[in-house]
């Protein structure tokens, strides 16, 4: 079967996938899985020495097909040559899957069959994903594209950390966070199980831990065990964090005889950062920390375990004589020092229990075992210092999910940039990267909408080619493979649109929905300093179901740039009026919503600023086809922006700056 043409051409050279293989040849006709109406299944087989995560996976992604409408597939014997796909394995994997375990496959399709060969399980899992990706309706058939794939991730460290402590997560939804890392080829979840908010994992050494520090809300150790199958079963490792000496109120609870400083303490329910610290100077400290990380390394077979290590503010240490004392007599200069030395003892623990060692970018400091691996997360220098002084790395600095930037943003973000200055001696040590998602502002109901499709990008830079740069395509692509990952049980678009529904109740959601689609949440930690925030505040409001960027946003600033860069005489505004008038009328119905329902009542200055707007835009179209502006007008309209340009309900009007294009470009001479 030949692509029809047209097909063809719509498609960029990276075709729909996301992350881009790293070579792909683009053949002739396609391989038919089989007729919309059920006629002609795929048949899928196994060869070599694949291990059951390919068989199980082999089962998911025929129930993947299914859900898209495709023919149910077949699974046949191995060897039989009727066999439309074929996973042929060299090797099972290891049997704790490692960081420097090969993820390499290729994938050829052609119009008589399909085949996916890699060295081992954990690369055939791989691309089965690409595989996925490629298979699509066309006419009535169900179809994937010829084509040679040879694809290998650029960085060994693909990961996201997510969070269960600023506000809980349950299992289920961990394990659709899984799902939809393995779709983009990530292949680490690293799990902050500990905070000042929450202890949330059983201990059954220290039960007083998540027993008083959880509030009920933690993973039972048989939980943890089904995570990490589950993950497993899709290549990816399970990291955990428990963060020390700080961030560790929720412990202290329980255990108060392991802090600086007197008690008693209470979980915190607030955000921000707390003195809360341990002692570091009392050997009944690491014994504790012996028993609890001995308990937990046992529980989690990765070769890596996470201390946090970050915010230490250090004021119990600066006020406790006995501590001080201590920093002197044993010739230390300050709080760096002492953690230096507390973080030294807890290494030899790990490496005891036969761990190694990671922490945040605070741990970088003289003295640190040349086996810890190090995080950056205040700024791109603690890596590049941390790799010049030969340690592992891992990039998060650029990769905050909680920070509401653009996937673009997040794009941009390079563990080894173009203008990188380590040798290639020292890129070796960057590992790769993770995206955050801190928890502060995220519900289970939210956290899908935070995670994706942005992390899709994230996956992307760190699994592709580092001069793929094109956010365009990536926009494309993000489109067609976020929808993908609802297939998944993911409820990124859905979430927003239920809170709406909530919100309006008997009333009609539109108008709530055509203003939550052109505003973004406050970005980095603004949203925090609009008022107090609890673990108990619900996010149940505009902002929570605005997703981070506005796609109506970001097309409508991309269509504002085509209008203005096309020559007046041929200028068509037509697109750009139909949007611009819909903002200026939805106040009306929005108005009437908001009037009646209290928890609008927030929202009702921010839709008549959205009204203004649309407005002031169509006056800038209307200046832009004939008439001249006055200084009057132009100075009015930069007023109306910057009044616009106050956030209201936490949240801002995404498409200002693009107004703000509109009427600039009306006020230019010569426009
Ligand atoms: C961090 O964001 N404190 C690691």
């Amino acid at each position: 079967v030949v692509l029809a043409s047209a097909t063809t051409a719509a498609l960029a050279q990276t075709h729909d996938l996301l992350p881009v293989p790293r070579e792909a040849s683009w053949g002739a006709g396609s391989l038919v899985l089989g007729e919309s109406d059920g006629r002609g299944p795929a048949r899928f087989a196994l060869e070599g020495r694949c291990d059951l995560r390919v068989e199980r996976a082999l089962d998911r992604a025929s129930a993947r097909l299914v859900r898209r409408g495709a023919p149910r597939p077949i699974r046949v014997a191995r060897g039989k040559a009727a066999a439309m796909l074929v996973v042929a394995c060299a090797h099972p994997g290891r049997p704790v899957q490692a960081v420097d375990e090969d993820e390499s496959y290729s994938l050829t399709v052609d119009s008589r069959g399909a085949k996916i060969e890699a060295p081992n399980s954990l690369g055939a899992l791989r691309g089965l994903e690409t595989f996925l990706q490629l298979a699509r309706r066309e006419g009535t058939r169900w179809v994937v594209p010829a084509v040679t794939i040879r694809d290998a991730p650029r960085f060994p460290w693909r990961g996201l950390l997510v969070d269960p402590c600023r506000h809980w997560i349950p299992v289920d939804v961990v394990k659709r966070t899984l799902d939809g890392m393995a779709a983009v080829k990530m292949n680490v979840l690293h799990w902050h199980l500990t905070e000042d908010q929450g202890f949330r994992i059983e201990s059954r050494r220290f039960p007083r831990l998540h027993e008083q520090g959880s509030d009920g809300l933690y993973y039972t150790q048989e939980q943890v065990r089904e995570v990490i199958a589950y993950a497993r079963d899709l290549g990816i490792r399970v990291v955990p964090e428990f963060d020390m000496p700080g961030h560790t109120t929720s412990w202290l609870v329980g255990h108060p005889e392991l802090a600086a400083g007197p008690g008693p303490f209470a979980i915190v329910r607030t955000w921000g950062i707390f003195d809360a610290v341990f002692d570091p100077t009392r050997e009944e400290v690491y014994a504790f920390l012996d028993g609890f990380l001995g308990e937990m390394a046992a529980l989690f077979p990765d070769a890596y375990l996470h201390i946090g290590g970050d915010e230490v503010t250090g004021k119990p240490w600066n006020e406790d004589p006995r501590i001080l004392d201590f920093i002197y007599q044993r010739g230390m200069r300050d709080k760096h020092d002492l953690q230096v030395y507390f973080n030294t003892r807890v290494n030899e623990i790990l490496t005891r229990h036969g761990k190694r060692m990671m922490g945040w970018d605070e741990i970088l400091q003289p003295g640190l075992p040349k086996t810890v691996v190090v995080q950056s997360w205040r700024g791109a220098q603690a890596l590049a210092d941390g790799a010049r002084q030969g340690y592992d790395v891992i990039l998060s600095q650029g990769y905050y999910l909680d920070h509401m930037l653009s996937a673009a943003t997040h794009y941009a973000a390079d563990p080894i940039p173009a203008d990188s200055p380590l040798t290639e001696a020292e890129r070796r040590h960057v590992l790769g990267g993770e995206a955050c998602m801190w928890a502060e502002f995220v519900s289970p109901e939210t956290v899908d909408s935070r995670v994706w499709p942005r992390t899709a990008a994230i996956a992307e830079r760190l699994w592709s080619r580092a001069d793929l740069r094109d956010a365009d395509d990536l926009y494309r692509r993000l489109e067609v493979q976020g929808a993908r990952l609802e297939e998944l049980g993911l409820t990124h678009r859905s979430a927003g649109l239920a809170i709406l529904r909530r919100l309006a109740g008997s009333h009609p959601v539109e108008p709530l929905k055509v203003l939550a689609d052109v505003v973004e949440p406050l970005k980095h930690y603004q949203r925090g300093q609009t008022r107090r925030y609890t673990s108990e505040t619900p996010l149940d409001r505009l902002v929570d179901a605005a997703a981070p960027e506005s796609d109506v946003a970001r097309r409508f600033g991309r269509e504002v740039e085509r209008f203005l860069a096309t020559p007046a005489a041929s200028r068509d505004d037509r697109g750009l009026r139909e949007l611009l008038g819909l903002w200026r009328d939805n106040h009306r119905a929005l108005d009437a919503v908001a009037a009646a329902v209290p928890a609008l009542a927030e929202v009702r200055t921010l839709s008549r600023d959205l009204s203004s707007v649309g407005e002031l835009g169509l006056a800038a179209l209307d200046r832009l086809r004939s008439a001249a502006t006055t200084a009057e007008w132009q100075a009015q309209a930069r007023l109306l922006l910057d009044q616009a340009k106050v956030s209201r309900a936490a949240v801002t009007l995404a498409i200002l700056p693009s107004v703000a294009r509109l009427v600039d470009a009306a006020a230019a001479p010569g426009r």
